[in-house]
Parts: C-alpha cells; structure tokens; sequence
C-alpha cells in the first residue's frame, strides 16, 4: 500500500483518464479530475513527489464522424473543446503536471515505437478481424459477447465488420494476469470490481485483440503498414507513458513510473485492468500500483426529459457556490467507488448544513469573539479544564483517522472525520459559553478562545489538499501562515498573540429554493448554448448527444427493495417458465448498502461468474447470516441501479401472511455454486 512507502521527495504518480474531446465535460467526468487532484496535494502534504497526468483521447471513429457530422476536419472540431476542457481545469483549479494530447507528434512517435516494439517480440500479427464493433465504446465484441444483439457496456447498436487486422495476443496473458491480481490484491480496486471483471472477462478465456484499423485514417498510423492506424485505446492507454516523458526525457519516465494510482469510471475497467497490464506486461514494465474504479455520478431528474436522463455542468455550481462548495460535495457525498445521484437540492443543502452552519459559523463565532473581548489578539490559554483535555483529544486523533481513510481512498470518510472535529468544536464554544465569561473569569476566557483557534488551525490544515482556497482563507482569518501538513495533530502550537483579521463568512447560508431556480437556469442556459438546439430539441436529444446514461427515477430504484410478491392468478405457458434463468449462487460477501436502510449489497459466486445484487432484505438478515451460504437467484434479470449500485439479479425470497417472517430460497442439498433451476 502507498502509505508505507517512506513520503519524503519518493514519486507518486497519479492518472486521470484522457477525455473524448466529442463535447463539453459534465460534472460526472470533472469527478475523477477532483479526485486526482485532491490526491496530488495530499501526497504532496505528505512530502512525496506527486505528479498527475490526463488529457484529450482525440483519435477514433466516433470523434472523426462526429467531425465531419458538423463539417469540419477532426482538429478543427476537437481543438475548441479541448481549449474548453483546460478552461475547467483552471476554474477548478484541478490542472494537471501534463495534459497530453493524443493528437500531438511526440505522443504518435511513442505509440508507434511501443506498436514496433510489440510487433517485433512477436506480441502482434497480422489475420482478418471477423466480429462486431460499437463505435462509441471503441469496443470489439465476439457474437457471444453481445447482449440480445447490442454492446454490452453501453447496450447501443453495433456493426458486423471483416476487415484485415493486427492483433496483440492478449490471450497470452491470460494465466499470467490472474496470478499477478492473486499476488497483488490491492491491485484493482474495489475488489468487488476485480470480482465482477475476472467473473465476466475470464470465463471463457480471453481473446487476442483487433489492435489496428483500416476504414479509418484518423488516428496513428502503422509504421510498417500505413493503410492500418493503430486503435484508439493503445494509442490511449500509452498517454499515461508520454505525460512522464516517454520519448522526450528518460529519467523523469524512471523517476515516475510505475504509477501510484490510475483512478478511472468503472465502464473503462477491462481496458486498464485487462488490456493495459498486459501491453506492460508484453513491453517489460513494471505495473501501476492500483487502479481504482469509481463510480457514476447520476443526474437529477429535472425540468427535462425523465426517460432521457439529464445534465449537470460544473461550470454554473463554481459560479455560484465556489470550486470548494463543489469539491466538497462531491468527495463528501459519494462514497467514492460506488455509483451516487446528484441532487441539486442536496448539494445547496449541504452547502448549508456543512459549510456554512458548521464550518463557517465556527469561524466567524469564533474570530468575532476574539474581536469583541480581546481586540482581534489571541493570549495565552491558562489553566486546562476536562472540557478542554476533551475537545484536544478529538483534535490530535483526527488527522490519524483520516490518513486511515485516505489509504483506501475513502474520501467521504475522510471529511466527515474533519466535520467531527469542527462539530466537537462547535459543541465546545456551547459547553464552555464564552460570552458568559468575560467579566466573571477572564482568565478562562483566554483559555476558551485558544482552545478554539488551535482546533480551527487544525481542521484548517486538514482541509489543505481537499478545499485549498478555503483552508487559505481560514488561515487568512486566523492569520497565521499555512502549516506543515504533520503539524494538524499537534496541539498548542497556534501563535499566541496574534491579531485575527475577521473576514466574510466562508459560505454564506444559501435559500434553497431560491437558488435551485438561480441554479438551474444557469444550467439549462448553458445546456441550450453548448448544444446548439432549442430548448425542446435539447431535452429529446440529451442522452444522445452528451453520451449521458439513462437516469432512473427514485421512484423507480425503491420498488426494487420490495420482493415481488404479487401472484398472478392465470397460467403461463412453460416457454413463458422457462424465460426465467434461476440459479444457485454462494454468497461470498454481503454489505448493508451505504445509502439506503433497507437494503443489502451481496458478491455471489456462481462458479463462473461473480455477480453484485442488491435485495430488499436488511431488515430481516444482518450480512454475515447470509456470507457463505448458498441461495436460489434469478439470473437474467436486467441489471437495474439501485440507489447508485448495478444489481445484476435477484434473490429468490419467500413470504408468509406475517410481514416479519421472509426467508430467501435455499436448495435442500449441497448443490455446486451455478446449479441451474429447471
Ligand atoms: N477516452 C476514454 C478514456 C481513455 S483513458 C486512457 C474515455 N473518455 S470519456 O470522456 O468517455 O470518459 C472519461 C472518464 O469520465 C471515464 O473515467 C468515465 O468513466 C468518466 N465518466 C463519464 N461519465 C461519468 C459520470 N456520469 N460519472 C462519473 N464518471 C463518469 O472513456
């Protein structure tokens, strides 16, 4: 894990994937850019080296169509979007060490050495490529491989192709990739994704890859073949090589490589888990430490097309609310590696129960305090009391709980180990009453208010890496310079007698419904600019042109907790029985799912494959009744999210007439896990 490794001046390289420069970033993609952002200046906080590479992924299919869809040559297109894509960066204040453009020459010239070196060691050769395509995956499929005739990672059209081809013999590692995930268990992450990927991808043994095409000249070309141009996602994946400085400057490639940690969207797993440790593996390099795969960040159905789905743009929440507001609420609401759903409602609400209630009114009570009684000049404290030994003890064990989270990524945890601290502070100025004390006990008083600059310098420094114009402004305030990272646990070290410079309130407390109208007109504005369509064209077209997956209503989520129980009084035909794929699985794993109370989060293993499924039975079972053991579960169900996790299948569950009694369907004997139901 990272954090043994010694801190001080040692590398740590992060990646955030490259984006399709096919339109404007929505608040889903800005997700793993704050992610590795926030990650790069706690490393850094910490002592080590942190460098962080993305960029634009400008080759392909689908980004020359949709070029010439709107008339023009690909760069044409591209270059304007991605001089908008840096343009969030910098309001965001995530910009990477290297932003690499897959278009530029000096990338082209690495992927084709790589393409060269690969095709020397006898890792690719040339045969006719007979399969099906999905043009906005860039994804290849074997027929099998197809669900009822679709892709299976984005459920679109596909197109059967025969063309001549190079192929990079992935088939070859196969064994060799599962022993490295057996020896390396924190190499994917969650592991419930490595479980998924290895139960879905492994099963019936991987395929060489189609790693050239000819229909298309957008793209690198083969340096031995012209009329070939090398596919996207090598050409991609080999970004993560050029940001360090492959080709153009040797020793910083040593210095950085292996990466850290590629963070990347759970539907682009195969590629990094799969294709791109294998490409390492065929060039004899050394593996990235982890790649951890988050979730998606869903959109609020609202004033737009409920089946279509819907929009968020970073753009207006910076606008309104401030970069922090927005990276606070994303690294604090999303339990990060599952899916989670953005409510504008939500975010203004926490916008005002966390920073401005909590946070900012400790700040301001605070240095109005200290104005009113002392002048602006914090003394010396005197004599402690239980009451403040209590509040120290919080203060000196935070910054450990939260570096525990920070191993796992686990940055919802991280904050709100802050947010106890800033409460347990807030608690402190009602338990010790401040206001009361001045002309009884001046002396307390003295003590009380630097109790609680110490803890506001704490939760100040802890704040660094997470909101950095905010942990700069409460400095700002408290007027001191900004801290060394190691020094949030110590206690006592805020500089006695130093003049506070009292400041507007951090976040001002929001009207919500107020600013939800502010909101979201500022966000169908830039909707129907950046579309170019009329207000009804942009809701009808709106999945479709922002590539956005199809939102589900809660409505629709909540009815999945409930056990279909209703019973049908007519026959059904034994074809209509016999649609129903039942199977026995064994519960290797079993969660309470984080945001919802009623539901459970279950890794079945079916022998061949490793699913997630989400039951509505945590009222009546604790998780460990249910780890290994083995349950009849429907199999072909459409995967559904649920409260932000996909379900792929259901329990199978009886109830009686009691509405406590529910038992899920066990097989008699001791079946082997995958046993079909006929
Ligand atoms: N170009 C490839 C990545 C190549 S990396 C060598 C690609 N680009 S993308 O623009 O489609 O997506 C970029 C990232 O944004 C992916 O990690 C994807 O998972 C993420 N997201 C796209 N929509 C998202 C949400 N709604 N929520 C969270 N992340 C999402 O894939």
């Amino acid at each position: 894990m990272t954090q043994q490794r010694e801190a001080q001046g040692q590398p740590f390289y992060i990646t955030a994937p490259i984006y399709y420069p096919s339109a404007n970033l929505h608040l889903g993609n800005t997700y793993t850019s704050i992610v590795c952002d926030t990650v790069k200046r706690y490393k850094k906080e910490q002592g080590f080296d942190a460098y962080y590479t993305t960029g634009s992924d400008e080759h392909g299919e689908k980004l020359a169509r949709v070029a010439k869809e709107n008339g023009k040559e690909p760069l044409e297109y591209i270059d304007p979007i991605v001089d908008s894509i840096k343009d969030l960066w910098a309001l965001l204040d995530v910009e990477p060490d290297a932003f690499v453009r897959s278009s530029s020459e000096e990338h082209a010239k690495n992927v084709q050495k790589i393409f060269t070196t690969l095709y020397d060691k006898g890792y690719i050769y040339k045969d006719v490529y007979k399969g099906y395509y999905c043009t906005p995956c860039e994804s290849f499929w074997t027929e099998s491989q197809l669900e009822e005739g679709h892709c299976p990672d984005c459920r679109r059209e596909v197109e059967y192709r025969e063309e001549e081809s190079y192929f990079f013999r992935l088939s070859a590692f196969q064994d060799k990739l599962l022993r490295y995930y057996e020896a390396h268990p924190n190499f994917i992450m969650p592991e419930y994704r490595k479980n998924e990927l290895i139960g879905s991808f492994f099963k019936d043994g991987l395929e060489d890859l189609s790693v050239t095409r000819t229909r298309i000249d957008w793209g690198v070309p083969v340096p031995f073949d012209e009329k070939h141009v090398i596919y996207v996602w090598i050409d991609a994946l080999t970004c993560y090589l050029t940001g360090i400085g492959l080709g153009q400057d040797q020793d910083k490639f040593n210095h950085y490589w292996p990466a850290g940690v590629h963070f990347i969207g759970k539907d682009i797993i195969r590629f990094h888990a799969i294709i791109w440790p294998a490409l390492l593996m065929a060039l004899d390099l050394p593996q990235a430490e982890q790649i951890f795969a988050h979730g998606w960040i869903l959109f609020e159905d609202d004033k737009m097309s409920k089946s279509k789905g819907n929009i968020m743009y970073p753009e207006p929440l910076v606008d309104l609310y401030g970069r922090d507001a927005l990276k606070y609420y994303v690294l604090r609401e999303f339990q990060f590696g599952q899916d989670g759903n953005f409510s504008s409602r939500n975010f203004l609400q926490r916008v005002n129960s966390d920073l401005a209630n909590d946070l900012g009114n400790l700040l301001s009570r605070t240095t109005a305090m200290v104005d009113k009684y002392r002048d602006g000049v914090a003394a010396e404290p005197k004599e402690e009391y239980d009451v403040d030994k209590s509040l120290k003890a919080v203060q000196m064990d935070t910054q450990q709980k939260l570096e525990k989270a920070m191993e796992k990524y686990q940055f919802q945890v991280a904050l709100e180990e802050v947010w106890t601290l800033v409460r347990r502070t807030n608690k402190y100025i009602d338990e010790t009453q401040p206001w009361t004390l001045n002309d009884k006990d001046p002396r307390r008083l003295d003590t009380v208010l630097y109790r609680l600059l110490d803890s506001i310098r704490t939760v100040g420094t802890l704040l660094i890496p997470f909101m950095p114009e905010t942990a700069e402004e409460i400095f700002k305030q408290i007027n001191m310079e900004k801290p060394t990272w190691k020094t949030a646990s110590k206690v006592d070290i805020y500089p006695v007698d130093t003049k506070v410079n009292r400041g507007d309130a951090l976040f001002p407390r929001l009207d919500v419904e107020k600013e939800l109208e502010r909101l979201h007109a500022a966000n169908n504005d830039l909707l129907l600019e950046r579309t170019g369509a009329s207000k009804k064209e942009a809701q009808e077209n709106l999945t479709g042109v922002l590539d956005l997956p199809p939102i589900q209503s809660p409505e629709d989520v909540e009815r999945v907790g409930e056990l279909e129980s209703e019973l049908e009084e007519d026959y059904i035909d034994f074809e209509d029985f016999e649609k129903v794929k039942l199977r026995v699985g064994e519960i290797i794993d079993c969660i309470a799912h984080p945001d919802a109370d009623k539901l459970l989060v279950e890794t079945v293993d079916f022998g061949d494959e490793v699913r997630t499924i989400v039951s509505g039975i945590r009222e009546y079972f604790e998780p460990e009744d249910l780890v290994g053991k083995k349950f009849v579960f429907v199999v072909n169900l459409k995967p559904r999210n649920i409260r932000g996790i996909e379900s792929n299948g259901m329990i199978l569950a009886a109830s009686s007439t009691d509405p406590d009694q529910i038992s899920p369907v066990a097989p008699i004997l001791d079946l082997p896990k995958g046993s079909y139901l006929s």
